[in-house]
């Protein structure tokens, strides 16, 4: 087959291909427990619901402007300046099909062939293919042995005269650790000092658990958003448990801003109308729907740590956030898509491969599913591993 060398060299998403094959053994009778998943159980928000059908009953679904509808980009502006510090006007958003898709405009609008895009170990497993399709070289930084996060120092030495931007997660899929105060600081003085994009990765951002409190970049800058060099990713699939209608967006200074609406008009036009409704109404709901779903997940999230401790050999680092747990299996079985394959026969659990987040020996288990998929999942993996 006639592929280029592009197509030929990407990797496929992990995550994603672990999730058929979760639902494909589902779909077969196999009594499979998924802890390989990315996406809350809960129901969407009700506001986000009747927007939706509003739209429906109208009859009406067309296209929107490239960079998306303005109550939708009113909403985000509001829930940007509550919740991150800054307040963006609508020549600073950028709404996408997914955080995925913005952080994708993101890359093709700043990466030139041959430019770095540094981001920490354990990182999102997209991120280095995503740097690939853009021509630009992912920099990967490893924590030191058995610690989850990088320092700076971690990260400036590998600053180069070809760094275009550090890309930073938190909390962290798959760690569900946050970066401190201290450290994100370092970040945004870093890359205003050297003129570098510091893309902040915000999709979990509201998802911190025991009171804490993700730091947000914007609060540490010295620069007026419009000559910024952060550029905040969120959207409604985790905290508004949305994965399916697609909506992500972006925030940045109004330079860059045009030059993400440019890619996008190229690539998809806009994203669909209905999910832009929907998610202009789960976000007019407000925090309620976050707070609820922040507190069924820390019980989880409790649950998950509960249930890994009485395995014997596993080192945790007990997550602050998202909906993720990444223990070290290491003492079991160093090879980490060896571990996740065997388990997936021997015990029909569907866990990730620490390997596909960059940190072998660990595997990460999701703690969004049913609690009594958490119980069951981590004590056949226990009978099988003690
Ligand atoms: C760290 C991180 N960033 C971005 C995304 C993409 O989110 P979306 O579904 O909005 O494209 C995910 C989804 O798993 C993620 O884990």
């Amino acid at each position: 087959m006639n592929l280029s060398r592009l197509a030929l060299s990407l990797g496929q998403s992990a995550t994603l291909k672990l999730n058929e094959l979760a639902n494909n053994l589902k779909a077969e009778g196999k009594p499979v427990i998924h802890l390989g998943g990315g996406e809350p159980e809960e129901k969407i928000p009700g506001g986000a619901l009747e927007e939706s059908r509003k739209m429906l009953d109208a009859g009406f679904v067309r296209y929107t402007p490239v960079s998306g509808t303005a109550p939708l980009k009113k909403e985000i502006a509001a829930y940007t300046e509550a919740h991150y510090g800054v307040k963006p006007g609508p020549k600073n958003i950028v709404v996408a099909s997914g955080a995925k898709q913005a952080i994708y405009n993101f890359l093709v609008s700043v990466v030139d062939p041959g430019d770095q895009v540094i981001f920490p170990a354990p990182y999102w497993v997209s991120y280095p293919e995503m740097v690939r399709l853009a021509y630009g070289t992912p920099v990967i930084v490893r924590p030191p042995k058995g610690e989850l996060l990088v320092s700076a120092a971690d990260i400036e030495a590998h600053l180069t005269s070809c760094t275009k931007a550090i890309l930073l997660n938190s909390p962290n899929n798959p760690s569900g650790q946050v970066y401190s105060e201290e450290f994100v600081r370092e970040m945004v003085e870093i890359c205003e000092h050297r003129n570098i994009y510091l893309l902040m990765d915000d999709i979990y951002n509201r998802l911190v658990f025991d009171g804490l409190k993700a730091p947000s970049a914007f609060n540490f800058s010295q620069r007026p958003l419009n000559d910024s060099v952060i550029v905040s990713i969120n959207g409604v699939s985790k905290t508004f448990s949305m994965t399916g209608y697609r909506i992500g967006w972006s925030v940045a200074n109004e330079a860059l801003t045009q030059a993400m609406i440019k890619v996008q008009a190229q690539v998809s036009s806009c994203p669909s109308a209905l999910s832009q409704t929907a998610a202009a109404g789960a976000l007019r709901e407000g925090s309620g729907f976050v707070d609820k779903l922040r507190s069924g997940l820390e019980k989880k999230r409790d649950v998950m740590v509960a249930e890994l401790s009485k395995l014997k050999k596993v080192k945790l680092h007990k997550p602050q956030g998202t909906f993720y747990s990444f223990p070290d299996f290491s003492a079991y079985e160093p090879d980490s898509t060896k571990l996740s394959n065997m388990l997936l026969e021997k015990a029909m659990v569907v866990t990730v491969p620490g390997m596909e987040f960059g940190l072998e020996g660990h595997l990460r288990l999701s703690y969004c599913g049913a609690e009594k998929d958490i119980v069951e999942g981590v004590s056949r993996i226990r009978k099988i591993l003690d």
